[in-house]
């Protein structure tokens, strides 16, 4: 950053501190954790006691797996020149193989995605061969003893439902309803756990924000127009799915990806650039997870950001002054109970950032404190980002699962500790009651990471592209031996 840039920011922070636009309290209290993991470890992994009903899941999606998708994310790979998904890892038609890598993992519980643009490549008709082909993997699933979990959009869609302006538009809803009741009628005898939407948050924020994602914006405003229209979405779809045949029998709930941002510079609240990155922390979290969670917990949905915020996380211009949207869920004025619109919550936590206003190579090379072991992604292995997660989570009051989390990590030399310490701090949470009921590690092999294409490897196993070709890495020797032991000794 140039010291004329730097010298514009804080300017404008001055200004803007002023409580002209920013409401909240800058003395907002930060609560990074870092436990000493010197003290903590070598822990004897064998003897984390999980309940014996724990559900041990993998986690995958199918844009990133199966190939040849045609939704909107392929017209993005062309249209940016990014790595094209292709055929990914040919999940598509060697899903019948992929289970026997389930099985071997030993896991009880699979995540994947349904992909809505293969369901319903065209407006109003439903493709019968696609149809099938899922009632064939669940089928094959559920005689391996792996229990199935769906997610129903998990960032994908029609190019159809795309040209509408997707959730955008809060008339688009009644799209992805019609779909979703669908597949709840096909599969719902089978299928007992249905995550609706993945990651409402980074898909705001990736896609309108950042413009790394489809439709590729930059729009502040925007942001909280489709976080908002993505609750009610999922409000609508659980709706509609608790009212059909099965309804009472299935557990709908929704993936979340919690990321704590936290200020780099602390200890003294007079220095200005401690303040600055507080005030930034401050409303990154509250666009990318926290305002969406705070709705979970009271049916208010509060989105208020000064739209100068845009400038200085993507250097470009908003075009209203303030970015502001409510929403209050109470239907016939009843009082909110989270348990009307959640039978669980899913939380993604991957790590925690520290937002550190003199790194100019944040994006490459993040702030870290001392001790810290940073992952391919990149941000840092940070266990106890799982622990806050959860006990942020707890307050909606139903049950939690890890829906995921995992590690980029090419070389295979940080995922042993990755999962260690991810579970040590999901085994803590549940020593101290609190309601975590599953973990499900992201992902079952390399696949392929949106912006990042190929080049980020999350799998337990390696896949050599050309050969397509799956292989276990010692880390994921590590997980299953964990999920061994653990299902022995229950
Ligand atoms: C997403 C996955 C993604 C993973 C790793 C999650 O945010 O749900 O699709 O591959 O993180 O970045």
């Amino acid at each position: 950053m140039t010291k004329k840039y730097k010298f514009l920011i804080y300017f404008l922070f001055i200004i803007f501190q002023q409580d002209i636009i920013c409401k909240p309290p800058l003395s907002f209290a930060y609560q990074e954790l870092n436990w000493d993991w010197n003290k903590i470890e070598p822990i004897n992994y064998v003897d984390l006691q999980f309940p014996s009903n724990f559900i041990w899941g993998v986690s995958t999606s199918a844009h990133q797996i199966e190939g040849n998708c045609n939704c909107q994310w392929t017209e993005f790979e062309k249209n940016k020149n990014l790595d094209l998904s292709s055929i990914a890892c040919d999940n598509w038609n060697r899903y019948k193989e992929d289970i026997g890598l389930i099985k071997n993992l030993g896991v009880n519980a699979y995540r994947f995605s349904i992909e809505w643009s293969k369901i319903e490549p065209v407006e109003g008709k439903f493709n019968q061969e696609a149809i099938d082909h899922y009632h064939d993997l669940i089928n094959n699933l559920k005689s391996n003893d792996i229990m199935p979990v769906i997610t129903l959009h998990h960032f994908t869609h029609p190019i159809w439902f795309e040209n509408k302006s997707a959730f955008e538009n809060v008339d688009n809803i009644k799209y992805f309803v019609r779909f979703a009741k669908e597949m709840f009628k096909q599969y719902s005898d089978k299928v007992l756990m249905w995550c609706t939407i993945n990651e409402p948050g980074v898909y705001a924020f990736q896609g309108y924000l950042r413009g790394v994602f489809p439709p590729g914006k930059r729009n502040i405003q925007q942001v909280g127009i489709v976080s908002k229209n993505l609750i009610q979405a999922h409000i609508d779809v659980y709706k509609a799915l608790k009212s059909m045949k099965n309804g009472d029998k299935c557990q709908i709930g929704i993936a979340h990806s919690i990321t704590q941002y936290d200020p780099f510079h602390i200890g003294n609240k007079y220095n200005p650039l401690q303040k600055f990155e507080e005030f930034l922390a401050y409303y990154l979290n509250h666009i990318f997870y926290r305002e969406m969670l705070n709705f979970f917990i009271t049916g208010l949905f509060e989105y208020k950001v000064p739209a100068i915020i845009q400038l200085f996380l993507t250097g470009t211009l908003p075009n209203v002054l303030n970015a502001q949207i409510k929403y209050q869920y109470c239907p016939d004025n009843k009082k909110y109970k989270s348990t009307d619109i959640l039978d669980f919550f899913g939380i993604q936590p991957y790590s925690s950032v520290l937002i550190d206003c003199t790194n100019t190579k944040a994006e490459k090379i993040p702030s870290i404190r001392p001790g810290n072991i940073v992952t391919d992604m990149p941000y840092k292995i940070c266990a106890e980002s799982v622990y806050r997660a959860i006990h942020e989570a707890s307050f909606i009051g139903v049950p939690i699962y890890i829906t995921e989390t995992g590690i980029a990590d090419s070389k295979d030399d940080r995922r042993e500790l990755f999962i260690k310490r991810y579970l040590y701090a999901v085994n803590k949470a549940i020593k101290e009651n609190y309601d975590v009921r599953g973990f499900f590690y992201w992902s079952l092999y390399d696949n392929f990471e949106w912006n990042f294409g190929y080049s980020m490897k999350f799998g337990l196993y390696n896949v050599n592209f050309k050969t397509q070709e799956r292989n276990l890495r010692k880390g994921g020797e590590t997980y299953k031996n964990i999920i061994k032991n653990q299902i022995a000794s229950s």
